[in-house]
C-alpha cells in the first residue's frame, strides 16, 4: 500500500471462531506505531467468541449467516465503504469470498493459513501434515484471491514437527507463530 504516510489504515477482521488471531491483531493495532486501526469485526458465526471480545473493546461488529451469499456480501461491502476500510484481515474466516466481492472491495485482503502453502490448502492441515509424516509445517500469510488459499504469499514461518507432536501440540505451536507472523506481514504490505 503505497500511500500510507503515518496515518493508520482502517482495518476489518473477518472471523468464524475463537478469534485468537483477531484478538492479537487488535492488540497490535493498539500499539502506538502500528500501521492499522481495527474498526470492524465481521463474523459468519453467531457464537464466535471473538464477537464478545470485539464488543468488549467497543469495536463495531456484525454477524452474518451468509445464507443469501450475494446479498450478504453486498451488505458487507456497504459497511466497509461506510467505514472507509482499506484492509481486510481474514482470521479463521470459514467462507470463501466471491470474485465479485474481491473485485469490488477497494483495498487489500489478507489471510493467515496454518500450513506452508501451497501445501495443505483447506481444512485439517495439521492432521494431514502429521499423517504424511512431514518433517516441517508452519503458517503463511497471503493475499486473497478467488481461489482457496492460493493468493500470492507475503510471509511464511517454518517450524519443525517433532516425533511426539499430535494435532493439539502442533496447532498450539503454529498458532504462537501466527501471532507474530500476521503483524509482520501487515507491516510488510503497508510500509
Ligand atoms: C488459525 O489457525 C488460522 O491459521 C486459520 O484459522 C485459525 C483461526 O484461529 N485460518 P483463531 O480463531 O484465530 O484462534
Amino acid at each position: 500500500m503505497k500511500n500510507y504516510v503515518g496515518k493508520k489504515i482502517n482495518t476489518a477482521i473477518f472471523i468464524s471462531g475463537t478469534g485468537t488471531n483477531m484478538k492479537n491483531l487488535i492488540k497490535f493495532s493498539n500499539e502506538k506505531k502500528s500501521p492499522i486501526s481495527v474498526k470492524l469485526v465481521i463474523s459468519s458465526n453467531k457464537n464466535a467468541k471473538g464477537l464478545i471480545y470485539a464488543s468488549h473493546k467497543k469495536i463495531e461488529n456484525y454477524f452474518f449467516n451468509f445464507k443469501n451469499f450475494k446479498n450478504t456480501e453486498k451488505k458487507i461491502l456497504r459497511i466497509l465503504n461506510k467505514k472507509k476500510i482499506k484492509l481486510i484481515c481474514l482470521a479463521g474466516f470459514m467462507r470463501i469470498l466471491s470474485p465479485n466481492f474481491i473485485k469490488h472491495f477497494k483495498g487489500i485482503i489478507l489471510n493467515i493459513h496454518p500450513s506452508l502453502l501451497p501445501k495443505y490448502k483447506g481444512l485439517d492441515t495439521h492432521k494431514r501434515a502429521l499423517e504424511n509424516r512431514e518433517k516441517f509445517s508452519g503458517c503463511t500469510v497471503h493475499f486473497v484471491n478467488s481461489k482457496l488459499d492460493s493468493g500470492k504469499i507475503i510471509l511464511q514461518k517454518k517450524i519443525k514437527i517433532f516425533k511426539k507432536d499430535n494435532m493439539f501440540t502442533l496447532k498450539k505451536r503454529i498458532q504462537k507463530e501466527e501471532y507474530k507472523l500476521y503483524p509482520r506481514a501487515i507491516k510488510k504490505v503497508i510500509n
